[in-house]
């Protein structure tokens, strides 16, 4: 990793660390943890309905955040693992599983050292969604990394944005291509946004952020290049934050869709993909 690579991270880490604190303080009630520690089973819709069967199996959960998903893992059953180069998120974690009474594992680290990390084969499962390839400029190097993660036959399950529409911006209120539809390293997206998605209204201190959008053909294309066969492939016309501000609550909790008479647009993607 170069210098300027690494900067990027810091850069990154720095604002993720600052959102960290204020997600797992839950101000907003964005993220529900007083219903979790109750014991409310709320991933939602699309990945509870996807991601099959966890129970025994070994999870490795790759840019884990203040592992809320990670526990919902665990409360299913599965033996999980959360990452995330967060040490603020990675802390909040670990005090969240013992406030849960959850066992769970907690890594701080990038996910391009995860195997190094976590271990090589060591998953039957790799657990990846909502706003994780965003934050990484190689997407090669990330689907090396699932792959040695993986055991033969262990399968990746990626929910995510869908990149097409991730190159869309509404501006006054029309949607209209903003960004390219892929990303170089070396000319991430640069952004300084002073507040976080949950609705608070503080304001952050490290605004910067570095991001990259990822095309399709590369995701899958690297999946496949670095050993995993593609189970299948989903388009949903959801997803869990308003990307447009036209966009309205679904029926189901915690995601929005297009107004009624809007083009259809798919707006999230999901697969599974086994190592071979
Ligand atoms: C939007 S959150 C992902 C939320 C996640 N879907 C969950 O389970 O809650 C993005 C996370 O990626 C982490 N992250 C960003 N870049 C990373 C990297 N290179 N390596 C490891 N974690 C990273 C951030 O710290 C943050 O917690």
């Amino acid at each position: 990793m170069d210098a300027t690579q690494q900067g990027y991270f810091d850069a990154n880490r720095r604002n993720w660390d600052e959102r960290a604190a204020l997600h797992a303080s839950d101000g907003t009630g964005f993220y529900d943890i007083p219903a979790f520690l109750a014991g409310r089973d709320d991933l939602m819709a699309i990945e509870a309905g996807e991601v099959g069967e966890v129970r025994g199996l070994r999870v490795a959960h790759l840019q884990c955040h203040f592992g809320l998903d990670t526990l919902r893992l665990a409360r299913r059953g599965a033996e999980v693992t959360g990452l995330d180069f967060s040490p603020v998120a990675i802390a909040k974690a670990r005090e969240l599983a013992a406030e849960a009474g959850l066992a769970a594992r907690f890594v701080e680290g990038n996910v391009y050292d995860a195997p190094d990390l976590m271990g090589e084969a060591a998953f039957d499962h790799v657990y990846v969604t909502w706003g994780a390839l965003n934050w990484l400029p190689d997407i090669a190097g990330w689907a090396r990394a699932v792959a040695r993660l993986l055991a033969p036959g262990g399968r990746l399950y990626l929910l995510e944005s869908h990149p097409t529409i991730l190159a869309f911006e509404s501006v006054e209120g029309v949607i209209r291509p903003w960004f390219d539809f892929a990303t170089a390293a070396g000319t991430p997206i640069v952004q300084d946004i002073a507040t976080t998605y949950t609705g608070s209204t503080r304001q952050l201190a490290s605004t910067r952020t570095y991001e990259w959008i990822h095309p399709l053909s590369a995701i899958l294309g690297n999946l496949m290049a670095a050993g995993l066969a593609l189970d299948w492939f989903h388009e949903h016309e959801r997803l869990p934050y308003r990307l447009f501000a036209n966009m309205e609550p679904a029926a189901e909790v915690g995601l929005y869709k297009l107004p009624e008479g809007h083009p259809r647009l798919p707006l999230s993607f999901s697969l599974q993909a086994s190592r071979r």
